[in-house]
């Protein structure tokens, strides 16, 4: 813990779930805002939706999740919570930002493709979205103390194995 930053944490929490509601708030629009993705609805409206699509990916939810990781990270640090059930979160932050960039990618397959994309429905991204979000709330609002996990004394010591290669020593 950095004791003369103690005061600022509390700002930088407010901050870290401001963004990352917007973050995962901005998702779930955009999953559904994909599934409409029709060229049927008319050539304005098609490009009315592109544009929404595209610039609220990039201007709102990309910086969102970028603030929300980075206040994240230093929170990290000044609580010095390098504990199991952060790995575990950070994990599940890893399929979101895996999820962000699938959403990116339709954006830009629908945008190079003169309207041929067929855009992905809505339930199944959704119901990945939302097991991922509740998954890492669980996390940490619960921040089950999952050191107490069994683990075999195999996996908690080194066991002085040799490496395949050699290394060089100093
Ligand atoms: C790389 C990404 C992230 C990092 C490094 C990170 C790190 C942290 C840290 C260190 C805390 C303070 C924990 C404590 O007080 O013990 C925190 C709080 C919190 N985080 Fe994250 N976080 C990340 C992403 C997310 C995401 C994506 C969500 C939700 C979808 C989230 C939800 C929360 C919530 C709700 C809190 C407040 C918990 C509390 O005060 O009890 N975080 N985060």
């Amino acid at each position: 813990m950095i004791r003369w930053l103690d005061g600022a944490v509390p700002y930088l929490k407010g901050l870290h779930i401001a963004a990352l509601v917007l973050w995962c708030a901005g998702l779930f629009a955009l999953t559904v805002m994909q599934a409409r993705h029709d060229p049927a609805i008319g050539q304005v409206e098609y490009t009315r939706m592109r544009l929404a699509f595209h610039y609220s990916y990039i201007w709102v939810v990309t910086p969102a999740a970028v603030f929300a990781v980075t206040v994240g990270t230093l929170l990290m640090f000044l609580l010095d919570v390098f504990v199991v059930w952060m790995f575990a979160k950070l994990i599940f932050v890893a399929l979101l930002v895996g999820f962000h960039a699938w959403v990116g990618g339709t954006i830009v397959a629908v945008g190079e493709t003169r309207g041929e994309r067929q855009t992905p429905g809505p339930l199944l991204p959704l119901l990945i979205l939302l097991a991922t979000v509740l998954a890492i709330l669980i996390l940490v609002l619960a921040k089950p103390a999952l050191e107490r996990v069994a683990l075999p004394d195999w996996l908690m010591e080194p066991r002085g194995g040799q490496l395949p290669f050699d290394v060089p020593r100093l």
